[in-house]
């Protein structure tokens, strides 16, 4: 369970009085939460790799510092969708990052700073990275409240004039509350701020200048925690983007049940598809896994966003605002990243067509909308029309779609037949071509009268679903 800590305005300053004798239980401020990151984190991350030292060095002065140095290397986790953790690590590791490992929902891994602006820029699968700033044994609250004031040189990271937020994920024996848990931290730093400065920062959910994430693991393995001889564990991090990574910016339409553009970009990169042969969806909604496939093809860095002059220019990100930014190296990574803005692939030879079919008028008109954002309109062509009319390509390519599967969309409709009369169309006249089908309902599958070569777990947006690959003959 992740938990978004709350305490802004008269709230707060209410809280920050009860909380003047700290450490101790406090009351739990409101808790909101956010359906979309709670399911990026709820299930704990499996953080489990050796201690190491943060960035910055911890020091304790009763004065502002300069900007701490930014360490050589650090250990990051990348937060990614359950069921990409796989295809995720490659990516990750494809742009430089060392000591990459795929644990559940998440990937861990270690960079330095000119690798962790990369990521940010350029990694599509990702809703997040968190920085670790320090890990430390954490058996209850005390100890939470002590690592969290020695985890790093807040005199630098954060002056009062510097908003924060703190979210918590997982849990341990004794501080089995994230929301609980939370709150520790952030009266662990404003009581340090106090203590410096004599005032404290305020917190801010929507903006902050310093995104906190905590993780608390029970530590040792099920027999030690059986036996209560664990050593619980707390890794106190950075979240380098702030918004979730997933918004490239280019969806200001979102169709009907879209998905998210980081597990559009996964299922592409699993369906191997790589601009040479063309890319179909004949159910294409508003258009993300099209969108997401061409701007993958065309070296379209998923950290820019095109402006209304046609330029590309990066998204702002949290990491920014850090006090060890380096202006010089980020522009370097900028610089880097455009340079694979190309209008071919690498290979100079023709983007294969990239083609979408969609029924319904108003959702194409959304869909045309969002290419056109996305600086795509030359590479994808969208057509009104119903899938079982639909006529491919003569070169024989890869069809990708995500078909309503009765769970939020197409309730009330038939479609065990639309199923069946897509599984006919497909064998009629898509013969040569490899299908990829989001399913989210095994029974309609079945309708299509194929048999899957491979099925690959994936959820979107919590729903239990299977990317399944299908050879046409
Ligand atoms: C789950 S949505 C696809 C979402 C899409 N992948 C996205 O990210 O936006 C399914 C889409 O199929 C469309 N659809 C349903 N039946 C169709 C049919 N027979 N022919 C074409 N499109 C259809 C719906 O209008 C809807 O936009």
């Amino acid at each position: 369970m992740r938990t978004r800590l709350i305490a802004s305005g008269s709230e707060s300053e209410r809280r920050r009085l009860l909380a003047a004798s700290n450490p101790g239980p406090l009351p739990v401020l409101s808790a909101q939460s956010l359906a979309e990151q709670k399911q990026q984190l709820s299930e704990a991350i499996a953080i489990n790799e050796p201690a190491s030292t943060g960035p910055g060095s911890k020091r304790h002065s009763g004065e502002m510092s300069l900007p701490a140095p930014a360490p050589a290397s650090f250990e990051v986790i990348a937060v990614v969708p359950p069921g990409l953790e796989e295809v995720a690590a490659a990516e990750l590791q494809a742009l430089g990052a060392e000591a990459v490992r795929p644990l559940r929902r998440a990937v861990s891994l270690r960079t330095d700073l000119a690798g962790f602006y990369r990521l940010h820029l350029r990694a599509r699968l990702p809703f997040r990275f968190l920085r670790q700033l320090d890990r430390f044994p954490c058996p209850d609250r005390v100890a939470l409240y002590r690592g969290v004031q020695n985890a790093a040189d807040w005199a630098s990271w954060l002056a009062p004039d510097t908003s924060f937020r703190v979210d918590a994920s997982g849990g341990s024996r004794e501080l089995s509350h994230s929301h609980y848990s939370a709150l520790q931290v952030k009266n662990a730093l404003v009581d340090w701020q106090r203590q410096h400065w004599g005032e404290r920062s305020s917190v801010d959910l929507d903006d902050p200048d310093l995104s906190l994430h905590l993780h608390l693991s029970p530590g040792g393995g099920p027999r030690r925690q059986a036996r209560g001889d664990h050593e619980a564990m707390a890794v106190l991090s950075l979240d380098g983007g702030g918004a979730s990574l997933h918004r490239r910016g280019y969806r200001a339409a979102m169709g009907l049940a879209p998905l998210k553009e980081n597990l559009a970009a996964g299922l592409i990169a699993l369906s191997g598809w790589d601009g040479s042969v063309p890319l179909c969806d004949p159910l294409c909604g508003s258009g993300t896994l099209l969108i997401e496939a061409a701007a993958m093809a065309l070296g379209r860095a998923p950290g820019f966003w095109q402006e209304a002059d046609g330029h590309s220019r990066p998204r702002p990100f949290a990491l920014q605002r850090w006090p060890d930014f380096d202006p010089l190296l980020w522009q370097q990574e900028v610089a880097a990243a455009r340079e694979l803005e190309r209008h071919t692939l690498a290979s100079g030879l023709p983007l294969a067509p990239v083609i979408g079919m969609e029924r319904d008028p108003a959702v194409l008109a959304q869909a045309q909308a969002n290419v056109s954002s996305a600086g795509l309109a030359p590479w994808i062509s969208l057509h009104q029309g119903d899938a079982r009319d639909f006529e491919p390509p003569e070169q024989p390519g890869i069809l990708v779609c995500n078909p309503p599967y009765g769970e939020r969309l197409g309730e009330g409709e038939d479609l065990e037949q639309l199923y069946a009369d897509l599984g006919r169309m497909l064998k009629q006249r898509c013969g040569g071509w490899t299908l990829w089908l989001l399913s989210g309902n095994p029974e309609l599958t079945g309708a299509l009268k194929m048999k899957a070569s491979r099925k690959v777990p994936v959820s979107n947006g919590g729903l239990d679903c299977r990317w399944l690959k299908y050879e046409i003959h």
